[in-house]
């Protein structure tokens, strides 16, 4: 299978140095060779980790409190135009983050993609502690990296071209199609959009009360087995006792095995067309790094079909 491969060291989103290198990490710590060697992908890949540091603009000042808007915004941009040309070749598209505030760019391209290519809407599932759903007016932050799904979906607009106004209807995603899991720590404006939009979520509390493997039928039955699906999964989704060095930890996550488990399962539908893994931050809790790298290959596997026998 072919595999366009999009190296993301942005850290515009939020406010930690360090997310920028998790590409570097994740790709010297083997993946390349796994995916090439044990998963017969054939990978394009221009060899560089983008920072998009030549879009950024000298004077950056907040707007509707959003930090380093036009830096997020340049930077989606460019990376939904590469995410975009990979999908259009029908290649499954691997993004590595940065902060999540890049999903902007890999889904609108993917979605803009699949639905020139075969009509369709895709499915988003969002693997994370947090629901990444704030408005700029909602966010307690102003951190980009908690508002993507605002902007993708349409809940959050800006006309200004060089603010996420370039973002298309055609690379927006539906909200009936967007599945939560992992989720445990919610703003409350966030709390209010989940609820006044009935957008579908599987927080901790239904995996301990129904099992992983329970939540994961319902998460995937609410997509339907016909629809193209995207993965959009945050590190941090994991328990920081498996992945610790992550910009915003939340205890009480999954543990590794619960991780692999959704990836697996999102593989097994046979409908996964882009996965992005974001959130490690080598330069946290450093003890933990490589652990959270391997955490994160581990999860690329799972997704790209390594299975267990
Ligand atoms: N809800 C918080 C905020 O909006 C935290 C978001 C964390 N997002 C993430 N991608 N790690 O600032
Ligand atoms: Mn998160
Ligand atoms: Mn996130
Ligand atoms: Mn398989």
């Amino acid at each position: 299978t072919e595999l366009g491969l999009v190296a993301v060291g942005f850290s515009g989103g939020q406010c930690k140095d360090g997310v920028d290198a998790a590409p570097m990490a994740l790709i010297e710590a083997g993946l390349i060779t796994q995916l090439t060697s044990e998963l017969d992908f054939n990978v394009h890949y221009d060899g560089q980790v983008h920072s998009y540091a030549d879009l950024r603009p000298e004077h950056d000042p907040p707007h509707r409190g959003m930090k380093n808007p036009r830096a997020v915004s340049a930077a989606t941009q460019a990376l939904s135009a590469q995410v975009y040309a990979h999908a259009k070749e029908g290649r499954f598209v691997l993004t590595l983050g940065g902060d999540h505030s890049i999903a902007i760019g890999s889904v609108s391209g993917v979605q803009k993609a699949v639905r020139e290519r075969c009509g369709r809407d895709v499915a988003l599932v969002w693997v994370d502690a947090h629901a990444d759903i704030n408005t700029p007016e909602s966010s307690g932050s102003g951190n980009i990296h908690g508002m993507p799904v605002a902007f993708l979906t349409g809940l959050a607009r800006e006309e200004d071209k060089s603010m996420f106004g370039w973002l298309e209807e055609e690379g927006k995603v539906n909200l009936r199609k967007i599945v939560y899991i992992g989720l445990r720590d919610v703003d409350r404006g966030e709390k209010k959009i989940l609820r006044e939009h009935g957008i579908r979520a599987f927080s901790m509390h239904d995996i301990d009360r129904h099992g992983i493997g329970k939540v994961m039928d319902m998460a995937l039955g609410w997509i339907g087995s016909d629809t193209p699906i995207h993965l959009s999964f945050d590190v941090d989704a994991l328990d920081p006792m498996w992945a610790p060095s992550t910009g915003t930890p939340v205890r009480g996550g999954l543990t590794l095995r619960e991780g692999d488990f959704i990836a697996e399962c999102v593989h097994e539908t046979g409908n996964l067309v882009a996965l992005d893994l974001v959130e490690v931050n080598p330069s946290l809790e450093i003890t933990g790094a490589q652990e959270t790298v391997r955490a994160g290959n581990s999860i690329i596997r799972c997704a790209l079909g390594d299975t267990l026998l």
